[in-house]
């Protein structure tokens, strides 16, 4: 599944809305058929405030010790947005208020949906969801896995939601540490690609500024470029590397340090982590 269902979006509740929650939140209120208002909760009082709008209620729990069962009453979705160490904890507070046919979602890195599921209410539908950082301006890619009482209909709300900050996969659950490994770690690793290209061009003689805009706007169009093209990401690099010339002799160099063995180790270092952090 990689494109929006269709119809209107859920009911939607947030608890817990800051860089992940609040993109999801921006995703919602940009898309046309978000049923309003969201109903959003934080911790403070400061970052609830700065969150209302015409299209948004929000609360804070440290103000209001029942803003986060008071917040899914009515919600269809509700996105479970606080950081891991406190998301079984925040599914055990609302566990009496979560209407019946609801769907809880948790974006925590590393909390399985049996840790969610224990909870809550016996038979309650939980979605673990792995987003990443684009997310925050709607070119995410999310992974889903979905618990043990989830009907088709409520996956597909789910993913109806994330598809409002970019595009949504749906996985096994023992799937997930390696989806993790590479859409949900993978934006540090571009990042980290970018920051090498951008130095060794400085390297080479480029000024820092022009260095970072050439690395930068190099992987973008080349992204865009992949997206636009029939054809997949190594036949457009056969494409671009005529035989004895300039970038045929960089990716010999590639090939000779492995970069192929260099990626496969961190993404199994980084899925081992994942799985680690799910056992703790
Ligand atoms: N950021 C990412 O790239 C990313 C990617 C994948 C998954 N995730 C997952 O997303 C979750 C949130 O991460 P984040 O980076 O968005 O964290 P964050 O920016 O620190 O946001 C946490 C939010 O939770 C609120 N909060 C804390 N305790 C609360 C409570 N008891 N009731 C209601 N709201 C509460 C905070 O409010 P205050 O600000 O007022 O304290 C804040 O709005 C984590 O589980 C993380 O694993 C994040």
């Amino acid at each position: 599944m990689s494109a929006a269902p269709e119809g209107p979006s859920p009911r939607v509740a947030i608890l817990g809305t800051g860089s992940m929650g609040g993109a999801i939140l921006s995703g919602l209120l940009a898309d046309e058929a978000t049923r309003r208002p969201v109903r959003v909760t934080t911790r403070s009082e400061a970052t609830a405030a700065a969150l209302v709008s015409d299209a948004v209620v929000a609360s804070s729990s440290e103000r209001d010790p029942s803003a986060n069962s008071r917040a899914v009453t009515e919600a269809e979705v509700v996105i479970l947005g606080v950081k891991p160490v406190g998301t079984v904890a925040l599914a055990a507070e609302i566990a009496d208020a979560v209407p019946a046919g609801a769907v809880v979602v948790s974006v925590a890195a590393g909390i399985t949906t049996a840790a969610i599921e224990s909870a809550l209410p016996a038979g309650t539908a939980v979605v673990r969801a792995m987003p990443n950082t684009p997310s925050t301006v709607g070119r995410g890619v999310t992974g889903l896995a979905r618990g043990a009482a989830v009907t088709d209909d409520q996956l597909d709300s789910v993913a109806r939601v994330l598809a409002t900050v970019g595009s949504v996969h749906v996985v096994p659950e023992d799937r997930i540490d390696a989806l993790t490994s590479i859409s949900g770690s993978g934006p540090a690793y571009v990042f980290l690609l970018i920051d090498a290209l951008a130095a060794a061009g400085v390297a080479r003689g480029l000024s820092p500024e022009l260095s970072a805009a050439l690395a930068a706007e190099t992987f973008a169009g080349s992204s865009a470029l992949l997206a636009a093209s029939d054809v997949d990401a190594r036949e457009l690099r056969r494409r671009v590397t005529s035989p004895g010339g300039t970038t045929a002799k960089a990716v010999e160099v590639f090939e000779q340090r492995d970069i192929a063995g260099i990626f496969d180790a961190a993404t199994a270092a980084a899925a081992a982590r994942a799985a680690e952090m799910s056992r703790s």
